[in-house]
């Protein structure tokens, strides 16, 4: 521990509105317990191309409200290789960075995990994706924040849909997760969100047909997660429209909308705390773990957990939607 003197920060993997929150929490935590910061622009990249500048209080001004990352966000492809991971490490060495914090998903940790173990190098990381699918956190940065941007959506999209008496598919993201499309269609009162976690134990679309989705309303919404799983909106819609050619079906795919916007206040406090608890993660001689918070604790989730451990969806939440949606 004594010889971490300078600590780098950088973001990778998909942008997640908090992630500045983050940057802000770990750089003014980092200064307050003696540490030099050093920003690396663009993820992993930026150790491969010496993009980095030294961070000062300042440099983390007015940005805990904005959406996306003023350190820039990229995927390196570079960084999956040995060679491209050797040039980072020399950058490190040459920059007289002795540490690593990096917020980003599953990609970022993968990444930083291989480093780490590499190169017997400090790394902690802090979960940033919009998708929710890190195991040992309740939360991640960003998925707060996307769950009220598709409320938002969705209600909006209810309105043509009642007038209209349709039958509408919105697509959200999530990657292979359905986190987002199971507590949007809660939050929103869709009829029913098909998410691939179950879509291998039944036919959901099926299911819902064969229940009689549209019998008692005049309009339905219906929210998807995006995967090769369910199939994504498209497919079901085409499917649905075929075999009803009654139903005035249609679909929305809400896309990378769902990625910006100014963080909700729990997205900024979570990203604060756990920016700080970074620092006391490398203050206490922890390496290699994601800073997760369950139940509203603290805890240091080793990278192979994080990334390896399924996450699974709260079949609770999907017996609410369920009774709920009648
Ligand atoms: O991981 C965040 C995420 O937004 C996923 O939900 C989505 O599948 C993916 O990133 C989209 O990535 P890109 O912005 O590179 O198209």
């Amino acid at each position: 521990m004594s010889q971490i003197k300078c600590i780098g920060i950088l973001t990778s993997g998909g942008d997640a509105p908090g992630m500045n929150a983050a940057i802000r929490a770990v750089t003014r935590a980092a200064i307050y317990n003696g540490f030099e910061v050093k920003g690396i622009y663009r993820g992993y990249k930026g150790l491969i191309t010496g993009e980095i500048s030294p961070f000062k209080t300042q440099n983390v001004s007015n940005i805990i409200q904005q959406g996306g990352t003023i350190l820039k966000t990229a995927r390196c492809q570079e960084f999956k290789t040995p060679e491209g991971r050797k040039i980072a490490h020399d950058t490190l060495v040459k920059e007289g960075i002795d540490a690593l914090v990096v917020i980003g998903g599953d990609g970022t940790l993968t990444g930083a995990r291989i480093f780490a173990s590499e190169y017997n190098y400090p790394i902690v990381g802090l979960p940033g994706t919009i998708d929710n699918d890190l195991y040992g956190t309740d939360t991640t940065i960003g998925y707060d924040t996307a769950l009220n941007t598709i409320m938002e959506a969705v209600d909006k999209i209810r309105d043509t849909a009642t007038s209209h008496e349709r039958l509408f598919f919105i697509e959200v993201m999530g990657r292979d997760a359905g986190f987002l499309a199971l507590n949007g269609a809660i939050a929103t009162g869709a009829e029913a969100a098909i998410i691939p976690e179950i879509s291998t134990e039944v036919d959901q679309l099926e299911e819902l047909i064969k229940n009689g989705f549209r019998k008692s309303k005049n309009s339905s919404i219906v929210l998807v997660a995006e995967s090769p799983i369910t199939g994504g909106a498209m497919h079901l819609a085409e499917r649905v429209q075929k075999e009803y050619p009654q139903y005035d079906v249609r679909v929305t795919i809400l896309g990378h909308i769902q990625r910006g916007g100014s963080p909700t206040a729990h997205d900024r406090i979570l990203a604060s705390r756990m920016g700080s608890a970074a620092i006391d993660a490398l203050l206490e001689d922890q390496r290699n773990v994601m800073i997760g918070i369950r139940n509203n604790e603290i805890e240091y989730v080793p990278f192979n957990k994080a990334i390896k451990n399924d996450k699974p969806i709260d079949r609770e939440l999907l017996n609410t939607l369920r009774r709920l949606s009648i």
